[in-house]
């Protein structure tokens, strides 16, 4: 089968699309025949070595796609033959066929195509569970989006807006701000790029504090950090919750602890992955509402560009160029 290999470690310029055998099934697998697979953050860190798990070279990046089953393994009871699945893989998605362990497979609604199901895990998953199960975002409450056009931040616009929040999107250009407001939420705003100046930083916290009349946004979705955080943090409300989710930007801040007392607020890890290993069943009903919202039409995954496997390194530069706005797609 044709797959893109990472063989060295570095920029997607390195990666390679090679013929490779196909994957071995295993008992408690299947074998799926992928139709489309999407880009995540964690691929562009993947490929350079800068991920949290690394996986041995050479390897498929790739961390999750659609298909349709085309072989069981042994033990499988929840799957047959032709089942259209969505699979949540970490690595090896964009590969024209994969195996995957049951429990990393769920079937996908009959109206649902291929490429929004592949755009929908790892960011409406995360999302869903940053703003339910981390934030217990309520209704009525104010939820301020960093990064609010990407992956994970266009999806947390749509959540938000379907669990009754009032919605900020705040991105880098006024395009990706108007995309966030035709997905949904009520107000945006452009913040700069690059590192941020001290005056830049107060002029952020300034328009929080304004679009939010004054008292500070209740739930704070950070995937960018750097220079973004702190001045953001001092825009959230009274016991607000400020969601960690990712530092697209580059630098992990440091936050000085006395801002967490005078908000009397809470600075919450949201680590997705890790929870679905955890709460395997807590993650399958987040997973139900999803599918749902997106029947009730309540949720429309974004693709911005779609790729094929032949230039699926381009596909991971777009995203790591900050060019992507909402899903990257790889047509297999
Ligand atoms: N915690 C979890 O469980 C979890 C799960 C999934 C993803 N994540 C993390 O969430 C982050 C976002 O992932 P994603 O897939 O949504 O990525 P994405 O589609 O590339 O979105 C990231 C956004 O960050 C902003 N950004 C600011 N500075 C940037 C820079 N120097 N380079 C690239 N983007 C920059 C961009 O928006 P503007 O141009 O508008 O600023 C971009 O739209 C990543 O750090 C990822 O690892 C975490």
């Amino acid at each position: 089968m044709k797959a893109l290999q990472c063989v060295e470690l570095g920029m997607p310029d390195k990666l390679e699309v090679n013929e490779i055998p196909d994957p071995e099934l295993q008992s408690g697998h299947v074998m799926i025949e992928n139709k489309a697979a999407s880009v995540n953050f964690p691929d562009v860190l993947m490929i350079q070595g800068l991920y949290q798990f690394q996986p041995e070279l050479p390897f498929s990046p790739g961390g999750e796609s659609a298909g349709t089953i085309v072989e069981v393994g042994d033990g499988v009871e929840n799957f047959k033959v032709g089942d259209r699945v969505v699979a949540m893989l970490g690595l090896g998605a964009f590969a024209e066929k994969v195996v995957a362990h049951e429990n990393a497979v769920m079937k996908i609604p009959d109206s649902m195509d291929f490429e929004t199901a592949a755009a929908l895990p790892m960011t409406y998953g995360t999302s869903l569970y940053a703003l339910k199960q981390r934030a217990s975002l309520k209704e009525g409450e104010t939820l301020l989006v960093l990064g609010a056009a990407g992956g994970v931040g266009l999806a947390t616009v749509e959540l938000g807006k379907a669990m009754g929040a009032k919605v900020i999107a705040a991105a880098s250009t006024q395009e990706k701000v108007d995309m966030c407001i035709k997905h949904g939420a009520d107000e945006g705003f452009v913040y700069p790029s690059g590192d941020l100046t001290r005056d830049q930083q107060k002029e952020l916290s300034t328009k929080i504090k304004d679009l939010t009349g004054g008292a500070g946004a209740n739930v704070i979705y950070d995937p960018v950090g750097s220079g973004y955080s702190e001045p953001a943090l001092r825009a959230i409300a009274w016991e607000g919750r400020y969601l960690v989710i990712g530092f697209a930007a580059g630098d992990i801040p440091r936050i000085p602890l006395n801002l967490t007392l005078l908000k009397g607020c809470q600075i919450v890890g949201v680590f997705w992955g890790a929870w679905t290993g955890l709460d395997p069943a807590g993650n399958v009903a987040n997973f139900e509402e999803i599918f749902k919202l997106h029947v009730d039409g309540k949720i429309a995954p974004e693709v911005s560009d779609k790729f094929t496997l032949d230039n699926a390194s381009d596909a991971i530069a777009h995203l790591q160029n900050r060019k992507a706005k909402g899903k990257v797609i790889i047509q297999i």
